[in-house]
Order: C-alpha cells, then structure tokens, then sequence
C-alpha cells in the first residue's frame, strides 16, 4: 500500500506523511531531504549550485538511506538550494530508484515531496495533494522559526514561499502539480490535528472505495 502526498513548501505535507505513517505502521520518507542533502554536499564543497553536472554526481554518489538529518539539512537555506538542483533531471533520475524501492516497503509507505504521484510513484492506491494560501503558509513557518527562537521576518518568508512555488511549478522536469487522480486538500483554514483528520478521512475513504473494487 502507498500513499503519496504532493504539496508545495511548509503547506504542512511533511507532518501528514509522519502521522499517516504511524497511524498505519508504514515506513515514511520525505523526499525533499534526499535534493537537500545534495545541496548540502555541493555546498559544503564549495560547488556553486548552477553546476548541473556535479550536482548530478553527487546525486549518484548520495548515501540516500544514511542521510545526516539535522537543523541545517531542514532549514529554509537547505530548503532554497534543494529547489534549485530538483530542477535538474540527472539528479531526479539519480535519486528515482531508491524512492520507488522505498515505496514497495511493507506493510506500506508513506512518500511526501512534489512529484510522487505523477512520477515516482504513479500507481500509488492514494494520492493527497495539500495545499494552502502562500499567506497561510508563510505565518505557519513564521510562527515556527519564532517558536524555534530564531529570527524571521513574515514578509522574507512570504517571498521566499512564492519564489519556491514558482520555481517548484514551472521547471521542465517533474513539475510540482496534483496528479489527476489525487484528492486536494486544502488546509488554510484548518488546523494541524484537523488536517490530520480530513487526511485521514480522505485515505480511508479511498481505502474503503478499493476493497469495494
Ligand atoms: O519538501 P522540501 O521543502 O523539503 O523540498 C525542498 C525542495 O526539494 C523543493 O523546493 C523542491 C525539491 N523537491 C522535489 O523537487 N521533489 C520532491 N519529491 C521533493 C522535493
């Protein structure tokens, strides 16, 4: 059983995956940490990020079942620089085996990021896609890094939120949409256990439709 979720940055996608999984005893893997940790090797060598075919290298060469999850691998930087090298498809390819191979995990698994219902994972038997407004999302992460202790400016955020959707959903490659099977949720107006719930509800129906089948 997979259960893919699509959606944009901070809309909240990341924690669904978490609850759903423990909810169902599935595995769960956030995509988005796999194109981190290949900005953050780029980074750490000095390699400026517009080098498609060293980004592509260390795609291949990324320890993807290992990854060093920390603070700065999660960060809003991290974040920005994963934007920019998804968008080169030798890196997609490269990380495309070890999703799919996650995928077929049992009992089932839980994948997040921007394309796993229309790419890695086609055939998943549920597909979310979780939206909410820029604005929702931006005060959400504000909230977050302020409760975190950190300094953070709204208005940075919510420029940076719109750069990264912008950027998500217009590259050639696996651009960010909903798969035309997927069921949206849109979370604005909801907060995060209520977002579990609708989530929840949205699978289990789902599930309920497929032992009809
Ligand atoms: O979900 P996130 O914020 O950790 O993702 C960081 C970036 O990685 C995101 O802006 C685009 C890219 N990404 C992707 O292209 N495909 C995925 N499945 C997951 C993330």
């Amino acid at each position: 059983m997979i259960i893919a979720i699509d959606g944009p940055a901070a809309s909240g996608k990341g924690t669904l995956g978490r609850r759903l999984a423990e909810h169902y005893g599935f595995a769960h893997l956030d995509t988005g940490l796999l194109y981190r940790a290949v900005a953050r090797v780029l980074m750490d060598r000095g390699i400026p990020l517009t080098e498609r075919d060293a980004a592509a290298e260390v795609a291949r060469n990324l320890d993807v079942g290992h990854l060093e999850d920390d603070a700065r691998l999660r960060g809003a930087a991290m974040g920005e620089s994963a934007s920019v090298v998804s968008a080169y498809q030798p890196v997609r390819d490269a990380l495309l085996a070890f999703q799919r191979q996650f995928g077929a995990k049992e009992p089932g698994a839980v994948l997040d990021g921007r394309d796993i219902g229309t790419v890695v994972c086609p055939d998943a038997d549920v597909k979310l896609f979780i939206t909410a407004t820029p604005e929702e999302r931006a005060r959400r992460r504000h909230r977050e890094l302020l409760g975190r202790g950190e300094q953070a400016e709204y208005e940075t955020i919510l420029v940076d939120i719109r750069r990264r959707d912008e950027r998500d959903m217009n590259r050639s490659t696996a651009p960010l949409k909903a798969a035309a099977d997927a069921m949206t949720l849109d979370t604005t107006h909801l907060d995060a256990d209520g977002a579990f719930q609708a989530a929840l509800d949205l699978v289990e129906s789902r599930r309920a439709s497929m032992t009809r089948a």
